[in-house]
């Protein structure tokens, strides 16, 4: 019998196993696990013939294989759990079940969030230019941030805060960060319930130039339209939030009320549908002026950019 070139096996198993999966996502699924198993870069897998991998050297790599496509097929685990990485703006997260797995779309929020510093720093900055991830899971968005801040203004003083009330986040969190040699004065990771003690340290009321979030928004509700990648494997505080999806967002308007500097801001990424609605919120109308709601790249408003009102 001929040999099968790992690609093509790895393409068919993941045709028949999980239908749904488009052709591009079989073949980047494919591409990833042939790199991540035989630990060639993809040009070397697609240049070299199914004999080359038939030899005792890739044994315990086909071993390997099987075992993790069987784990995507019959228990439908996210690759990214698998390989244990995501990729978020260009670099390599380490993730595993203890965090969500890290979205293109919140991708925007950091850039945002950039835009926003960088027309401070054009006027007026406070400095040192104190901001906050909140629900920071992989440390996504956090690391994302202090590693373009470090970049892009070398010389000016920051200082990150990023909370999750998982500990268990918190140790991804804190590894990733470590990954990218960033020290804890750049991001000091804190267990905490959204933003306290942050918003209730009376030595440091409304010290917050930007409070940037991604936190949970389903509607319990709408568990049954999730995918059994995200429903059975995804943590579940990370994804849902009670009063159909807003408590988490309500309790963080309140806090960031108390912990932003006058005119700080506060960035959230929502659920369809739900930036409108909370941008017309007598909480947030009172307290914030709503610069913009923007959209992903599906055209669905999910973003809101907020700036804390001078007097509340
Ligand atoms: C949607 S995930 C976002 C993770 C990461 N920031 C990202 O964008 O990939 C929400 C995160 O908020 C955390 N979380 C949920 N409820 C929280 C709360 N009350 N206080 C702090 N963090 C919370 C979860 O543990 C999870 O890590």
């Amino acid at each position: 019998m001929q040999p099968s070139h790992p690609l093509d096996l790895i393409k068919h198993t993941l045709a028949s196993g999980l239908p749904s999966l488009s052709v591009e996502q079989r073949q980047a699924e494919a591409r990833l696990l042939g790199e991540s198993v035989f630990k060639l870069p993809y040009s070397a897998l697609l240049s070299k013939p199914a004999d080359f991998f038939a030899t005792e050297r890739f044994q315990s790599a086909w071993a390997n294989l099987h075992s993790l496509l069987e784990d995507r097929i019959n228990n439908r685990v996210p690759l990214q759990y698998l390989l244990g990485e995501a990729w978020f703006l260009g670099r390599p997260f380490s993730v595993s079940p203890a965090v969500l797995i890290p979205r293109p779309e919140t991708e925007l929020l950091v850039e945002k969030g950039l835009e926003l510093i960088k027309s401070s720093t054009e006027t007026a900055m406070n400095t040192p230019f104190r901001w906050a991830d909140v629900g920071t899971g992989s440390g996504c968005i956090a690391i994302s941030l202090a590693l373009a801040l470090q970049e892009q203004y070398p010389n000016l003083p920051f200082q990150g805060v990023a909370t999750d009330n998982s500990a268990n986040a918190l140790a991804v969190a804190s590894s990733n960060a470590e990954k990218f040699n960033l020290t804890t004065e750049a991001i000091h990771f804190a267990l905490a319930d959204v933003l306290e003690p942050v918003s209730s340290d009376e030595k440091s009321p409304q010290s917050l130039d930007l409070i940037i979030s991604n936190p949970p928004y389903i509607s319990p509700a709408l568990a049954i339209t999730l995918s059994a990648e995200v429903l059975h494997h995804e943590p579940a505080s990370a994804l849902f939030a009670e009063n159909e999806g807003f408590e988490v967002v309500e309790r963080l308007i309140e806090q960031a009320v108390v912990a932003l500097n006058p005119d700080g801001f506060l960035l959230m990424e929502v659920g369809s549908g739900m930036a409108k609605t909370v941008a017309g919120w007598k909480l947030t109308q009172s307290n914030f002026a709503v610069l913009s709601v923007w959209s992903d790249y599906s055209g669905h408003e999910r973003f809101l950019t907020l700036q804390r009102k001078k007097k509340v």
